[in-house]
């Protein structure tokens, strides 16, 4: 159904102006004061978004939905994920496809783009994880960039003997996607440090979720950030650091920026409002906020939102990866190395970096736009169809109050995990309507859409 958006405060990642937005057939296809509905098909919907905002939907750069990981399968499905993703105004969600070992990436693409296509209400797309890198794992990484549209790798140099690559793979890798113009997404903390030193702390019976941080401090992610940036400085090709959590890792990429080095920077919403404090809590409740890199020192947080004020860090993600505290992170009780890792945060980011970012001035709104939206469509080969509200555009909308105050809970979370890492936080902005491709998916903290609407967004290399 047409839809006509009258009295709106627009605001992209350069602009803020008040204007009307008519969709049709699934664009924007008039952006104009005072549109009027007499000259519009007569069964256009008419919303009226005075007092509001409104945003180009939202992009999550960096979510996990189907993840087979540390002896467990994340709990979310691409329907709740995606459900929650829609109430909290992300309209496309980018995916870790994360393969074993010894999977054949072919295989991994089609498992996880099937699971997508059935039950994603949001657009989406995928990073590729690159785990192997044998003759048949290259021939099928290239038609999985130029047949199927995924124009983005995913590395881990974290994750010693499931994930990792190592070196010699890492740089012909580098080279590879340099050739293509593709971009690689990275998880950058030392394999081998890591794994030393969480041995030594479990034989020493430091085995609680607070020995997490110490088993993988911020000079061994600093030193995964460097390292990386060299392998890019000699090979030529775009790095993308994901979820950067500590001020010397974001100085190792300035440094690297410096030099000229094609490096991005992602921070995720955990790492922005939460501390090692939490992961410290007794009672194994700390658990609940492991993830990796881990929460750190506050004092770090004022370094991320100053990166993101500067532009030296482009995105804000969630690193969405939804384990249950009850039969999931519970088979760390007792070692932490045993606790599945993720913070979910898919339905709540926009709401967090509303309230801790732009309503205490650390960023404004255009780059609240850029950094949750703008720039990872910039960034992944999807602009100027999404992250931006322009004629022509994917009709994916945000009509946004800033005033609406709720508390956040695992009673109104669409996640399928059993608690919130933000239990009780009241927060103030909320979507009021969000649109996909120009139909209403979710109003007033509810899904109001339709299930296995998403889209696969193909993409072409870019870099
Ligand atoms: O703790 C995290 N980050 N879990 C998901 C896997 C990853 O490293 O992104
Ligand atoms: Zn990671
Ligand atoms: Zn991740």
């Amino acid at each position: 159904m047409p839809l006509l958006i009258k009295n709106g405060r627009i605001i992209t990642a350069q602009d803020d102006y008040f204007a009307d937005i008519y969709c049709e057939n699934e664009t924007i296809t008039q952006i104009g004061s005072a549109i009027d509905p007499s000259t519009l098909p007569k069964e256009t919907e008419v919303i009226d978004a005075s007092n509001r905002y409104i945003f180009p939907g939202f992009i999550d750069p960096h979510v996990h939905i189907h993840l087979p990981f540390m002896g467990s399968n994340a709990i979310d499905d691409h329907e709740s994920a995606s459900k929650a993703a829609l109430v909290g105004g992300t309209t496309t969600l980018i995916e870790m496809i994360c393969p074993g070992p010894t999977d054949e990436p072919l295989d991994a693409f089609n498992e996880w783009n099937d699971l997508a296509s059935t039950g994603c209400a949001t657009d989406y797309t995928f990073h590729m994880a690159v785990v192997r890198f044998d003759d048949l794992a290259q021939s099928q990484l290239k038609s999985i960039v130029l047949d199927h549209g995924i124009a983005s790798f995913k590395i881990f140099l974290a994750y010693k003997g499931a994930l990792n690559l190592d070196d010699s793979n890492l740089f012909d890798l580098l080279t590879m996607a340099k050739d293509m113009g593709v971009i690689t997404t990275a998880h950058c903390e030392n394999a081998d440090a890591i794994d030393s030193m969480q041995t030594k702390l479990i034989n020493e019976d430091k085995t609680g979720p607070e020995w997490h941080e110490p088993s993988r401090p911020t000079n061994i992610e600093t030193e995964g950030v460097h390292h990386l940036s060299t392998f890019a400085e000699l090979t030529g090709t775009h790095i993308y650091i994901v979820h950067t959590s500590c001020a010397p890792a974001v100085q190792a990429a300035i440094d690297a920026q410096l030099r000229g080095v094609n490096v991005w920077v992602e921070v995720v919403a955990p790492h922005l409002v939460l501390d090692e404090t939490y992961a410290q809590q007794p009672n194994f409740e700390g658990a609940k906020y492991v993830m990796s890199p881990p929460l750190r020192e506050k004092s770090n947080q004022a370094t991320l939102w100053n990166g993101l004020k500067s532009g030296a860090i482009s995105t804000i993600g969630t690193d969405h990866a939804p384990f249950s505290f009850a039969g999931q992170k519970d088979m760390g009780k007792d070692a932490f190395t045993k606790i599945p890792n993720g913070i979910p945060s898919v339905q709540e980011r926009v709401d967090l970096v509303h309230t801790f970012g732009v309503l205490t001035g650390k960023i404004n709104l255009n780059r609240f736009v850029k950094t949750c939206s703008t720039n990872a469509a910039q960034l992944f080969g999807l602009y100027p169809r999404k992250g931006s509200i322009s004629v022509g555009a994917d009709a994916d909308l945000v009509i946004y109050d800033p005033n609406a105050k709720h508390t956040l809970s695992v009673d109104s979370s669409l996640s399928k995990v059993d608690y919130n890492a933000y239990e009780g936080w009241e927060l103030t902005g909320r979507s009021s309507v969000v649109t996909v491709r120009g139909q209403i998916q979710a109003q007033d903290g509810k899904f109001v859409g339709t299930v296995g609407r998403g889209q696969l967004l193909k993409r072409q290399p870019t870099h």
